[in-house]
């Protein structure tokens, strides 16, 4: 099993094929499976902003077009001052597939990330 400090490696690494000509803010994705995969995705931009797929929506995309669907965490990484939290979209579109026990490994620029179930960012998430 990985370390959170091996995950956020890999999240940062992905953040550097970020697509981010727009807002030149870089994000990467890292997302372990629970047979220890790894899924690594960055934001794409569009000029039709509204267009733009964020790292943490292609890492899971990447992965269930791959037949993977069990996540233990997720390491998110952008070189930004503040702590990269997954935009509102991600958590509904991460909460799909799974109880919101996953782990959600948020990073900033200097290194340093907070640890957060999916359940305490989404609670009361809208499922049926
Ligand atoms: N973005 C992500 O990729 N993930 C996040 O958690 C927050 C936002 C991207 C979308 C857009 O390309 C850029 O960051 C600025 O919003």
């Amino acid at each position: 099993m990985m370390t959170d400090v091996e995950l956020l490696l890999m999240a940062m690494k992905a953040s550097e094929k970020a697509y981010a000509p727009y807002s030149k803010f870089k994000v990467g994705a890292a997302l372990e499976c629970t047979d220890g995969t790894v899924f690594t995705g960055c934001n794409v931009e569009n000029s039709a902003y509204g267009d733009t797929i964020c790292a943490e929506r292609t890492a899971m995309v990447k992965a269930v077009s791959e037949g993977e669907k069990n996540f233990t965490r997720i390491a998110i990484y952008a070189d930004s001052k503040d702590y990269c939290y997954p935009c509102g979209s991600c958590r509904q579109f991460m909460s799909e597939f799974n109880d919101g026990e996953m782990t959600v490994l948020c990073a900033k620029g200097d290194g340093g990330y907070v640890s957060h179930k999916l359940k305490e960012l989404l609670p009361q998430v809208f499922n049926y």
